[in-house]
């Protein structure tokens, strides 16, 4: 049987995209410097990509083609002979973890067939919540996060004093973990990285129950190819911060009210995420050095299938150093 292009399963190909940025920037962890750190994962991140056999478009990059020289919106990846994508990068997201040596930076792409990813135009910032598959169903950013919590406890079959909420420990969240305390849940605060929060709500061998909170509007898309497939649900909303992103967005033709959810973002199930840790998560460990090879822990994941593979790699840096124009 002839497999049609569109359906060839690129999963793995895309892990080793995240691995590359992951251990070009691992290089970097805790040394202070952001730009370091996410100018290594970008190089290595292209680098990467030219052996897919895609034909790919950056739609979700690192910024307009004059402020960044790689991987910038609009940008041609990949070898060129395949199937077209849409593609989403997140050469780290967390750049201050990794920079600053703290949990959860993860080197992330998300990518899906042309036309059939959100493209967030000049919105920066949304509303987030994120569930795994069992309460799916029950979620509602118009609803108080009391209710929220109340309806999560009960599709997962917990009280609500034992939910685990991750939230972003930014000073415009103050209320929100304010009202999960009164509601009587626990808030798991970290300084940033919310695609791994997303990935640890929807993973119920984790300890997170639930991800809520306001953060990038490019990672919510990245984080809904990871979504796709599970099961699982995440509802964004834009919340422009300042008057000058909303007056973009609203130029953009975008509805401020709309609520959009993984479907919305994602149109189609054939798209493909994965993520390497860069600084150890409970979800993915961080980058380990043991002797003469480094150590990866990445995820990768298909939406049209749902299966999410938790992937361990052992590089040999002598090796590979003798093979590629990046260091190891
Ligand atoms: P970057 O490392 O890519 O800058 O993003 C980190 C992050 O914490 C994201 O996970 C999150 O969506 C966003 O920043 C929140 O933005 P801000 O730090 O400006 O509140």
């Amino acid at each position: 049987m002839q497999q049609h292009l569109a359906d060839k399963n690129i999963a793995l190909d895309l892990v080793r995209v995240t691995e590359a940025a992951a251990l070009a920037s691992a290089r970097f962890v805790g040394l202070g410097n952001k730009e370091l750190v996410d100018r290594a994962a970008v190089d290595a991140m292209r680098i990467a990509f030219q052996s897919i056999h895609i034909k790919g478009t950056i739609v979700i990059g690192e910024g307009e083609k004059d402020e960044a020289p790689m991987l910038y919106t609009g940008e041609k990846v990949g070898f060129g002979d395949g199937a077209e994508f849409d593609i989403a990068v997140d050469p780290i997201d967390g750049t201050s973890c990794v920079a600053g040596g703290k949990p959860n930076g993860i080197a992330a792409v998300g990518i899906a067939p042309k036309g059939t990813m959100f493209n967030p135009g000049h919105s920066f910032y949304c509303e987030k919540m994120a569930v795994g598959a069992e309460a799916a169903n029950v979620i509602d950013l118009d609803a108080p996060i009391k209710d929220n919590l109340v309806n999560v406890a009960k599709a997962l079959g917990k009280k609500v004093g034992e939910l685990k909420v991750f939230v972003l420990d930014k000073p415009r969240h103050e209320k929100l973990i304010k009202d999960i305390h009164l509601a009587g849940a626990r808030v798991m605060v970290h300084s940033d990285g919310d695609i791994a929060g997303a990935l640890m709500a929807i993973d119920p061998t984790t300890d997170i129950d639930m991800l809520v909170g306001i953060g990038g509007t490019p990672e919510s898309v990245i984080t809904a190819c990871a979504i796709k497939g599970t099961g699982g649900q995440m509802l964004t909303r834009l919340a422009p911060k300042t008057e000058a992103e909303k007056e973009a967005i609203i130029k953009d033709g975008f509805d401020l009210n709309a609520i959009r959810t993984v479907d919305d973002m994602i149109s189609s199930d054939q798209c493909f995420f994965a993520a390497t840790g860069v600084t150890p998560g409970e979800l993915l460990d961080g980058v380990r050095y043991k002797g003469e090879y480094t150590l990866t822990s990445s995820i990768s994941s298909r939406g049209r299938t749902g299966t999410r593979r938790y992937i361990q790699a052992w590089h040999d840096r002598a090796k590979l150093s003798k093979m590629s124009s990046l260091e190891y």
